[in-house]
């Protein structure tokens, strides 16, 4: 049996497994309502991810504290947050500090984010000499790609081939001597035009930490390796509880091994959700069905040559996703999104319709229902630091501007993997080594002729990854969202709840801006700090007006880039 811990929720004992979140324990206990909004309505686990906020709850007496990235503690009391509630307890109380007095952390390099892409760029930099600091929000390293199993016991499946490749990373990092620090987050990132004193350095960051508070960290060079989060799929319904993302539901069962919901629909575009209904499947959920939004992969034969010659290995990971699938019995519609979702007594209806949005609607029933139509950046520290960025049409994101190593417009500054357009895990690692190498030999470190070759081995396997990613996007190729028909009772700012309705009422008025419809209608000013509602209002705006968004449209990037609590401020 695995560890157990008690815990209770709202008052009631529950039997939580150590190490687990918060969140995965709720939901292996079929609690779903984490919060309720201004208007009351109930919401829930959403990203899964630390991003959207959806899953404030209220820990032993504190407010504010994200189910899905706090693990449980003995006795831990849990209560649902309401709306406007401030909590019960007495909070904990750091001592105020004026910035001076802030502990800082100076590091010849700071990586932040322990990916893929961040830990093979800081084993690389390590390799060369340089003294390295990695730090990471999540509870353990890994990023998502290698998110570890976190519970124990006999009942729990083993770490998978994927688990043991990320675990093997992690150890490679700490014996090559990599100082990692998790549970740190970073919401500040500065740069100085001209350093006041010698000792200051042209780059800042601020982060905190559960028991160490707010600290300053003045690196000599960064790289920022802060991957993505899912993007939204705006119908109606989408806020409602129970509802996810993909990366959430595979959180939950990459981490601590529990399931969603018994009856499971995943749905959008894109090989992730073929991976979660693989791995869900075989941890005894009944998948209801895979509803991809492309058309089926035979379409682009030459695109499917292309993948395999690129990496036979991941094609044949895809393959053996299908053949688990089929062989326990999930259906899977190709050229199909989800339309609308409502409650139910017991579950979720969900409306399917045909892409192109022909042809009569399907009604499936579900208690959860994932959706995963691919990535955004996390790129708001690249953006606060003043790194140039390139806006791509065809996928609607930021690119950071960078050469072959990785380097930005900033001097010092480097940046990799998801957080600089959707490359997956492999280009992260590939990205990460070259970025590595380029920080340590900017920061006066020696790149000897092995080092080189490793250099030259991993820019190799970045471009054969790249071209599988190509043309796996190729094969993947869906019609993007039709902004202009999505509803206007649909929810366009779920922490505001304010909907696609009053967004066009006020571009109509004459709000063409970003920031200026965020003023009139609210949209983007709630604690998911406008990561969901943004690219949809900046497509809206493009629509109806025609200006494409470029690198200054949106919401500007400001401290906190992530929430933090008060109390980590007050003394500011
Ligand atoms: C939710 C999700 C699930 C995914 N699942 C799969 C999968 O099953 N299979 C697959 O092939 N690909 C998957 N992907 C894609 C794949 O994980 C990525 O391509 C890969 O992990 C990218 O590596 P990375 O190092 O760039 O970023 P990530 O692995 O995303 O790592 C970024 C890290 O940065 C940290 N971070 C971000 N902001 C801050 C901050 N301000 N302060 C401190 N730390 C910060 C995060 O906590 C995270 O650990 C998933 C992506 C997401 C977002
Ligand atoms: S579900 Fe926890 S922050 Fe989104």
């Amino acid at each position: 049996m695995s560890d157990l811990v008690q815990i209770s929720f709202e008052g009631e004992p529950i039997s939580a497994r150590a190490g687990e979140s918060v969140a995965a324990a709720l939901t292996a206990h079929g609690i779903r309502g984490l919060r309720t909004t201004r208007s009351d309505a109930d919401r829930g686990l959403f990203c899964g991810m630390g991003v959207c906020q959806d899953c404030l709850v209220e820990i032993d007496g504190a407010p504010n504290r994200r189910a899905c990235m706090t693990s449980v503690a003995p006795a831990m009391t849990i209560r649902r947050q309401h709306h406007g509630h401030n909590g019960t307890g007495a909070v904990d109380p750091l001592p105020p500090a004026a910035i001076d007095d802030l502990p800082v952390l100076r590091p010849e390099l700071l990586v932040i984010g322990a990916g893929p892409g961040g830990l093979s760029a800081a084993i690389a930099a390590r390799k060369a000499g340089v003294e390295v600091l990695v730090v990471d929000e999540r509870r353990l390293p890994g990023g998502q790609y290698f998110k570890p199993v976190a519970v124990q016991g006999d009942d729990v499946m083993p770490p998978d081939a994927q688990h043991r490749e990320g675990l093997a990373l992690v150890r490679q990092a700490i014996d090559a001597g990599v100082v990692i620090r998790s549970g740190v987050t970073v919401w500040g990132a500065f740069k100085a035009a001209a350093p006041a004193a010698a000792s200051d350095g042209a780059l800042e960051f601020v982060a905190s930490a559960e028991k160490a508070g707010t600290m300053r960290i003045v690196p000599g060079a960064a790289i920022i390796a802060t991957g993505a989060f899912e993007r939204a799929w705006p119908v109606p319904g989408w806020q409602l509880p129970g509802v996810m993302t993909t990366g959430a539901a595979q959180t939950l069962w990459l981490t601590a091994r529990r399931l969603p919901g018994r009856r499971v629909l995943i749905a959008g575009n894109g090989p992730l959700n073929l991976q979660l209904a693989a791995e869900l499947s075989g941890g005894g959920a009944e998948v209801v069905a895979v509803i991809e939004a492309a058309p089926r992969p035979t379409h682009d034969l030459a695109a499917v040559a292309a993948m395999a010659s690129a990496s036979p290995a991941l094609v044949a990971q895809g393959l053996r996703y299908h053949w688990q699938r089929l062989r326990r019995g999930v259906p899977m519609l190709y050229d199909h999104v989800v339309h609308g979702i409502a409650q139910t007594a017991d579950g979720l209806r969900v409306t399917l319709q045909a892409a192109s949005g022909d042809g009569a609607p399907r009604v499936l029933e579900t208690d959860v229902l994932c959706l995963g139509h691919g990535f955004d950046p996390s790129n708001e520290l690249l953006r606060a630091l003043g790194c140039r960025h390139d806006h791509d049409p065809v996928q609607n994101r930021l690119v950071p501007r960078r050469d072959a190593d990785g380097r930005t417009s900033v001097a010092g500054v480097y940046a990799l993997g998801d957080c600089t357009g959707l490359g997956g895990a492999r280009v992260a690692m590939a990205d990460g080594v070259l970025a590595g190498f380029a920080a340590a030999a900017d920061l006066g470190h020696a790149i000897g002729p092995a080092l080189a070759r490793e250099r030259q081995a991993a820019a190799a396997a970045g471009n054969r990854h790249r071209r599988f990613q190509q043309a796996l996007w190729q094969v993947y190729g869906a019609p993007p969202l039709n902004i202009a028909e999505v509803s206007d009772d649909t929810m366009i700012c779920r922490c505001e709840e304010v909907c696609f309705g009053a967004a066009r009422a006020a571009l109509a008025d004459g709000h063409i801006q970003a920031g200026s419809v965020k003023r009139a209608t609210r949209i983007g000013m709630g604690p998911c700090q406008g990561r969901y509602c943004r690219p949809l209002l900046e497509a809206l705006i493009t629509d109806r007006c025609g200006t494409m968004p470029d690198e200054f449209s949106g919401f500007a990037p400001r401290p906190p880039v992530k929430p933090v609590l008060i109390r980590d401020l007050a003394g500011r």
